[in-house]
């Protein structure tokens, strides 16, 4: 009877063994599985969770077709395959260095007056400047052509409405006009929610941004491996020469100081507003002038292309500020300095002189004061941060000012989304 017992402790002794060893097991397993589904969150970065790996968004369906192109848009887009410009006198880039897109359009006397301010920006030889054109403009794209302060790549958007006179994204005679209804007349196109048609002119702006946005970081080979910020600044943005060098104090702050900051600008974003001028980093509502951002916020914003696509306003910040910023799900927050290295100084907004009527009559002539605190950085990195919540503005629930109602649109925009994702139909520059 003894052995049996003493067997049957043993036996008991052993599963209590194996039970521990199992518990113990499956804890560490747990744990381990714990970690592994969450090495996303909190600790590693708490918003910005998204895996960069280049994949398209959800709901995409990969395939695309881009519109037919005539010559010039087939040369343009040729010409974006070019090497950058003057690298005989800037054969590398700093390691740091934070790529700058200037979008141009058709104001050749406003560009001239930006880039002669970018002329002066300390540490601008250190980076590459890529001009992306909407439309093909001689004038300009010898203002361009003409720089030799640092690196330059030019883009054309081939797809832009300037390019195309007797067809989309142009003006095509079938085309429903106005406040056409499509079944009376016989025409084509979607109004909007005013009931107003397309207007290439009014509809290429939104398009150049969003394809430009697309190009620049998943298409272009100089740029699609940045793993840095870019900074994009309108052709009519007046820069200070302390710009690049806030920017980069700036943007090495941004993670440390303000954990809830997508972005760095260069200005207010009340486009009034010189800055406070206080002892303090400002942390407010994206701004338009001179914002710069990473690879790990372009694809939180290529995530929401449907919603910035579909939305019915041709404002491309507008459509930001209403849709792709509050689908992010909590405050999007841009970091920036007291003082501001950037003006908008246009007086001709692209929209305002957009009927040929009402053309807008502006020499570019600019009375912008650079005083001696706009010449070297001056953020100071011991400084803390102000936050300025609930600011006014364009936020969730507006519905948009219309202009982008029309299918062809929408779709267009879509396809600048997809055109990089395909792997088979990869049409990368
Ligand atoms: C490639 O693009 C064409 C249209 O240009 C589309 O029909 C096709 O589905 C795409 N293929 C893939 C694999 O995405
Ligand atoms: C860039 O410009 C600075 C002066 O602002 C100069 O000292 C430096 O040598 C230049 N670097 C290059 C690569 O041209
Ligand atoms: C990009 O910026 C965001 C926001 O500041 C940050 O959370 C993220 O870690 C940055 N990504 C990279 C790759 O540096």
């Amino acid at each position: 009877m003894a052995a049996p017992r003493k067997i049957h402790l043993k036996d008991a002794a052993l599963r209590r063994l194996l039970s521990i060893v199992f518990i113990t097991l499956s804890g560490v397993s747990l744990l381990l599985f714990l970690l592994v589904t969450n090495s996303n969150s909190p600790i590693v970065s708490r918003h910005l969770d998204e895996v960069d790996d280049g994949s398209p968004y959800a709901d995409d369906i990969c395939g695309f077709s881009l519109p037919t192109q005539n010559d010039l848009s087939l040369e343009l887009e040729k010409r974006n395959q070019l090497p950058p410009r003057n690298l005989d006198l800037y054969p590398t880039l700093a390691k740091d260095h934070i790529v700058i897109v200037l979008y141009v359009h058709n104001r050749p006397q406003y560009l001239k007056v930006v880039v002669d301010t970018l002329s002066r920006v300390l540490g601008i030889n250190e980076t590459l400047l890529i001009v992306s054109h909407d439309g093909f403009f001689e004038n300009v794209n010898k203002i361009v052509s003409d720089i030799r302060f640092c690196q330059v790549k030019q883009i054309f958007a081939p797809y832009s409405p300037h390019l195309f006179s007797k067809s989309f994204p142009g003006v095509s005679p079938t085309d429903c006009k106005d406040k056409d209804v499509a079944s009376e007349k016989n025409c084509k196109g979607n109004p909007d929610q005013y009931g107003n048609h397309r207007s290439p002119k009014i509809v290429s702006l939104k398009h150049h941004w969003w394809w430009m946005m697309n190009t620049v970081w998943d298409g272009l080979k100089e740029t699609r491996g940045h793993s840095g910020h870019i900074l994009f600044i309108e052709e009519d943005h007046f820069i200070f020469p302390n710009a690049y060098r806030n920017l980069q104090i700036l943007t090495s702050l941004k993670s440390k100081k303000c954990p809830d900051c997508y972005a760095a600008n260069l200005a207010p974003s009340d486009v009034n507003s010189k800055g406070e001028g206080w002892e303090s980093l400002i942390a407010e509502r994206m701004g338009n002038v001179g914002y710069s951002f990473n690879r790990t916020v372009w694809r939180k914003i290529h995530k929401k292309a449907r919603e910035f696509c579909f939305f019915d306003d041709y404002n491309w910040d507008i459509t930001m500020w209403a849709t792709v910023y509050p689908s992010f799900g909590r405050p999007v927050y841009s970091l920036r300095g007291p003082r501001t290295s950037a003006v908008h100084f246009g007086k001709c907004g692209l929209h305002q002189g957009q009927g040929e009527k009402k053309a807008c009559i502006d020499n570019g002539m600019v009375d912008i004061k650079v005083e001696e605190y706009d010449k070297v950085p001056h953020i100071n990195s011991e400084w803390d941060v102000h936050i300025f919540k609930n600011q006014p503005g364009y936020q969730a629930g507006f519905k948009g000012w219309g202009g982008w109602g029309d299918n062809r649109d929408r779709q267009l925009c879509l396809n600048f989304a997809n055109m990089y994702h395909c792997r088979n139909n990869a049409s990368l520059l």
